[in-house]
């Protein structure tokens, strides 16, 4: 079986971009491969943060990865920072790669223009990224568009280093969804939803309650015509309700379409289903919240599976860099 591997940030809340985008493929691969899901939280480290703020996101990320259906049985689910072997890989990584591979990340120059801080670890983020994924002998990382430009470079480092110590790192590939499985913001629907929005009447969040979602589809942006067709380039507003309801419908945008004739049916039916969606995951995340300490029960299971694995890749790594065996 294919070994999978993802990771996710405990910054700001998980949204209905997250969902649709990523984490419902997360959970249809738990059942074709050998699944291991992080919460990232050392690359949450890498902008400043608030410690109390971190802690509570940790977990309660946890707890929206189990609701939504990560089951802890068919898959690993852990966070970064409960394993020392992530960061001390990713040392190993950061000796790998070249100044100037780090230096051509995009992200790192999004991120840190104008920042007033900007962190030695933001420019060394894609290293941590890179042990994190060849720690686990990934074959497929499922990720966003924005995250190729990593993969590539976890695939240039695991080749570099398999070429001069032997044999030691699996190459990874990027398993990217088609532009389909873009959500765009209710507002804004030429830019994707997303969680460092300030405008949040754009982005639904998994747990906003019924009337908040009602209200923000009322409030979607559309356009000045009257017609319901599927139409991303001419129509952006409206073609990302149709992919929205499609989605939450298990049907194609133009079939979402169907027999909806005014935009006020079209935002009220995409409303519903999305509510449809959420009510179950919105009711086991409340059940996870109540009992913290299960929560961190099954972390710590995830913790030992994932150990089990990325212990073994890093005495590899250990051996063929030449580091004297610890005795
Ligand atoms: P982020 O929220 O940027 O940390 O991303 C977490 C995961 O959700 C990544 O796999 C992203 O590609 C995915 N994702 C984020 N925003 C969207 C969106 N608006 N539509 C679809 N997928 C998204
Ligand atoms: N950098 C990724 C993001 O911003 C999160 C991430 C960290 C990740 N480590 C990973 C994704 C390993 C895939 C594999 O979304």
């Amino acid at each position: 079986m294919a070994r999978v591997f993802s990771g996710i940030k405990p910054t700001g809340s998980v949204h209905l971009g997250n969902l649709l985008g990523a984490l419902r493929n997360w959970v249809a691969m738990q059942d074709e491969a050998d699944a291991v899901y992080c919460v990232v939280d050392l690359h949450a480290l890498t902008v400043p943060h608030d410690p109390d703020e971190l802690r509570a996101a940790t977990r309660s990320l946890a707890q929206v990865l189990f609701a939504v259906g990560l089951d802890p049985d068919r898959s690993t689910v852990f966070v970064q920072g409960h394993l020392t072997e992530h960061a001390e890989c990713a040392w190993i990584m950061e000796c790998t790669a070249s100044f100037g591979e780090l230096r051509r990340m995009t992200q790192f120059k999004d991120k840190s223009d104008g920042a007033d801080f900007v962190s030695g670890g933001l420019f060394t983020y894609p290293a941590l990224q890179a042990a994190d994924i060849l720690l686990y002998d990934t074959d497929q990382v499922p990720v966003g568009e924005d995250q190729r430009q990593h993969i590539e470079l976890a695939r240039d480092i695991a080749v570099r280093f398999n070429g001069r110590y032997g044999e030691t790192f699996v190459v990874p590939e990027a398993v990217i969804p088609p532009a389909g499985a873009r959500v765009m913001d209710l507002q804004h629907p030429e830019n994707k939803m997303s969680k460092s929005d300030d405008g949040a009447a754009g982005t639904i969040l998994l747990l906003d309650d019924p009337a908040a979602i009602d209200r923000k589809f009322k409030r979607a942006v559309t356009d000045s015509e009257t017609e319901v067709r599927y139409d991303p380039a001419g129509k952006p507003g409206v073609s990302n309700l149709l992919s929205i309801l499609g989605a939450a419908t298990g049907r194609s945008p133009a079939e979402a379409a169907v027999g909806i004739e005014r935009y006020g049916d079209l935002k009220a039916a995409t409303a519903e289903a999305v509510i449809e969606v959420l009510r179950p995951v919105q009711e086991r995340y409340h059940e996870l919240a109540a009992d913290p300490a299960e929560t961190d029960r099954l972390l710590a299971v995830g913790a030992d599976k994932a150990r089990a694995v990325a212990s073994a890749t890093l005495d590899r790594v250990r051996t063929n860099l030449g580091l004297l065996p610890r005795t």
